[in-house]
């Protein structure tokens, strides 16, 4: 039995299911590696083949993507997780199209229990 038939047809789209956004993981065992760059050039690349992209910098202690774009954001995940922002207000708009979510880089600030 091929247990992957259904999610190979929704892949393709040729199922009628509601088309998934794909999520894709860049990580590693060492810091410093690479992960950061990879990231930006894919998003790059991806939204400029039409791919509608979203970039989470997952490091929520000092991720740094917007820094490489160049971008200072006003709000971060941060506001969201405090409740004083929503994940659509924190949201900035990065070169080519691509849309960011930006972390924090570095606060003393701790949320609410
Ligand atoms: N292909 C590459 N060739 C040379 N230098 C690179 C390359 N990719 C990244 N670098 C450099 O390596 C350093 C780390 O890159 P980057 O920030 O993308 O890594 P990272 O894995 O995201 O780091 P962190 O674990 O701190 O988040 C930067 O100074 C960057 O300019
Ligand atoms: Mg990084």
């Amino acid at each position: 039995m091929d247990q992957a038939k259904t999610l190979r047809k929704w892949a393709e789209g040729s199922s009628g299911a509601p088309r998934q956004p794909r999520v894709i993981a860049v990580t590693s065992g060492k810091g410093g590696v690479g992960k950061t760059n990879v990231v930006a050039n894919l998003a790059v690349a991806f939204s400029q083949l039409g791919q509608r992209v979203l970039i989470l910098d997952a490091d929520l202690a000092l991720g740094n993507v917007d820094v490489l774009f160049g971008i200072v954001p006003p709000y971060t995940l941060e506001h969201v997780l405090l409740g004083e922002k929503s994940i659509s207000e924190i949201m900035v708009q990065g070169p080519a199209g691509i849309r960011i979510l930006p972390t924090s880089s570095g606060t003393g600030r701790k949320c609410r229990s």
